[in-house]
């Protein structure tokens, strides 16, 4: 029974979400063709790409039901015990108090501490293994196709709050790059 909970839980908290991160990756850049341009000349941008698409397009956007142990003071507001507590986790990674221009994505952003793998003692348990994927899977992507286009925009999603991503993502391409 615990094999069973820890196979399902490793699946939708290990492949769902990197999937989603890679797809929403894929749906930014094609967004961005600046980025993309320089994406395939600068192999090296890959690791701060994948740390602002999981600031600005997280895939898991909030936890739900959390709750707080002790009254928690949040400037003039308390948080009492026991309250349920949902963390809007890509709200906060859009907060203009904490990063500048948020609804801009890019790249070269300091000082990029977002939550898309949560904080604290729940952080990610996966987050060195769903980096080192999407860091792989990208440049393979991007430096293999010819001329990468979306064929529609915004692409179906997939109907979950919690979990966001593309179902599809169909894009045009020119061929293959040898
Ligand atoms: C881009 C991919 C991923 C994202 C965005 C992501 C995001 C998150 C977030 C936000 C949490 C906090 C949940 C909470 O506080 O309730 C979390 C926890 C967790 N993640 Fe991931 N995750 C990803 C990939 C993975 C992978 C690849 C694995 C395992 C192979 C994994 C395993 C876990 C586990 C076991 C926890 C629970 C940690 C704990 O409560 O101590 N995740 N993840």
């Amino acid at each position: 029974m615990e094999l069973v909970a820890t196979a399902i839980l490793l699946l939708i908290a290990g492949h769902w979400t990197t999937g989603n991160l890679i797809s929403n990756a894929a749906l930014t850049l094609l967004r961005h063709p600046d980025i993309l341009r320089r994406f395939r000349n600068e192999p090296d941008l890959v690791v701060p790409l994948v740390e602002e698409v999981l600031r600005y397009e997280p895939p898991v956007q909030f936890i739900p039901f959390t709750t707080a142990l002790a009254d928690i003071g949040i400037t003039d507001t308390t948080i009492p015990k026991g309250a349920q507590v949902w963390l809007l986790l890509a709200s906060a990674n859009r907060d203009p108090k904490r990063f500048d221009h948020p609804d801009r994505f890019g790249p070269d952003r300091e000082d990029n501490q977002h939550l898309g793998f949560c904080t604290g003692i729940h952080y990610c348990f996966g987050a060195p293994l769903a980096r080192m994927e999407a860091q792989l899977a990208l440049p393979q992507l991007f430096h293999r196709v010819a001329n990468p286009r979306l064929l529609a925009d915004p692409p179906p999603y997939r109907v979950n709050p919690v979990l966001r991503g593309p179902r599809h993502l169909p894009v045009a391409i020119d061929g293959l790059i040898a």
